[in-house]
């Protein structure tokens, strides 16, 4: 087990700057989720602490220990990719213990790592097979295999699932999650989707273009996004954003003239929010009510309804043109083509942002 900080962590390559100073810090035994949109940073910061790549500013620290220094072998961790590079030339038992070999660990522990490590996989069966001969599953837990007989102070996985079907995804993901419950370190994984990395952290790091912005565990994060950013990659379908203007603060509350035309009260605002300023309201799809037409704050006309047969999706606009997206519980009867109106303003559920994205209202979603 291990802990890691990491503080105003920087990466240029160059004259471009990529990481722009991170601060995180880790406790032992957590499992971390770096999640982003490709090209925020995600891997480079991984790199960064695994000794793969130099640190341009900031220092990385575990167990309190400064590592900007220490070369990749020297750091005790181990790191799974998402190409699993195995030797194709060897077994899955010699693709385990061939780096146990090279670090010249004992013949004895050797096996007998090997031996809990493929227990604890389930590749019992397969290690005198080479991974030709592997299904996509089964070569990746052969790579998580290899850093778990390592025996590493922490875990740092780079999307390690994105290469296997959405099913086979699933299964790992369940799987990893117990690997995580049963060898208890500490765990850093990078992952663009947020439905693994809601699943699988403890906390999430939320990048965006080489910058932290929340870092929270993941209920935190959908009913209490700290920004639009966040607010908008967490939660699938994503959240409708409706801007508009303060017409009356009144208190935590304030009535919101939007600018697709409608008017709605907002309670529970915690931030600065004058009358005349600009602001978006958020309102996620599964908090969404329809009502009959002309019984809401505003109508949508219904562009698309999914019929998922346990979950329904209505697609529609507003009067200006603006796009919405509703989620509702089981079946619905609307169709494309009626109207049907929104009563926007009567949920907790709705969040409030400033001119520069930051949120002004925490959601009320939250189970106690
Ligand atoms: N060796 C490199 N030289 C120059 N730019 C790089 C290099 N590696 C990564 N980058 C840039 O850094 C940014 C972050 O990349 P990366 O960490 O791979 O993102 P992610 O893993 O989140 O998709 C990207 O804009 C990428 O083009
Ligand atoms: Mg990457």
């Amino acid at each position: 087990m291990a802990t890691l900080e990491l503080v105003q962590v920087k990466k240029s390559f160059g004259q471009t700057h990529v990481i722009h100073g991170v601060d995180l810090a880790v406790a032992h035994g957590e499992f971390c989720v770096f999640v982003g949109p490709s090209g925020c940073g995600k891997s480079t910061l991984l790199r960064m602490v695994a000794g793969l790549e130099s640190v341009s500013d900031g220092e990385i620290r575990i167990d309190g220990a400064r590592v900007n220094e220490l070369g990749a072998a020297e750091r005790g961790l181990a790191m799974v990719f998402q190409s699993y590079a195995l030797y194709p030339h060897m077994s899955v038992r010699q693709n385990l213990s061939f780096g146990l070999e090279n670090m010249r660990v004992p013949a004895a522990e050797i096996e007998s790592r090997v031996a809990e490590a493929a227990r604890m996989l389930r590749l019992e069966p397969y290690l005198d097979r080479r991974p030709g001969a592997l299904s996509g599953g089964q070569r990746q837990r052969v790579a998580i295999g290899r850093a778990v007989v390592r025996e590493p102070r922490i875990f740092l996985f780079d999307e390690p699932l994105s290469n296997l079907d959405a099913e086979l995804r699933v299964r790992m993901r369940a799987e990893l999650g117990a690997l995580h419950d049963r060898i208890g370190n500490t765990m850093i994984y990078v992952t663009h989707d947020q439905v693994e990395a809601m699943t699988l952290a403890d906390r999430i790091a939320v990048l965006r273009d080489g910058r932290c912005e929340q870092f929270a565990r993941p209920l935190e994060l959908y009913n209490a996004p700290a920004n639009l950013f966040v607010a908008g990659f967490i939660g699938s379908p994503r959240m409708n954003f409706l801007p508009g203007r303060v017409e009356r603060r009144d208190g935590a509350a304030a009535m919101l003239r939007l600018d697709a035309g409608a008017t709605v009260r907002v309670d529970g605002i915690e931030g600065a929010a004058a009358a005349g300023s600009a602001v978006t309201f958020g309102v996620r799809p599964e908090h969404m009510k329809l009502v009959a037409a002309g019984a809401g704050e505003a109508d949508l006309s219904v562009d698309l309804t999914e019929q998922l047969g346990g979950e329904s999706y209505v697609y529609g606009k507003l009067a200006n043109g603006f796009e919405l997206t509703a989620r509702l519980p089981g079946q619905t009867r609307v169709k494309r083509g009626e109207t049907v109106g929104l009563a926007l303003g009567d949920s907790a559920a709705t969040y409030l942002f400033d001119a520069d994205g930051r949120a002004l209202k925490r959601g009320q979603t939250g189970t106690a």
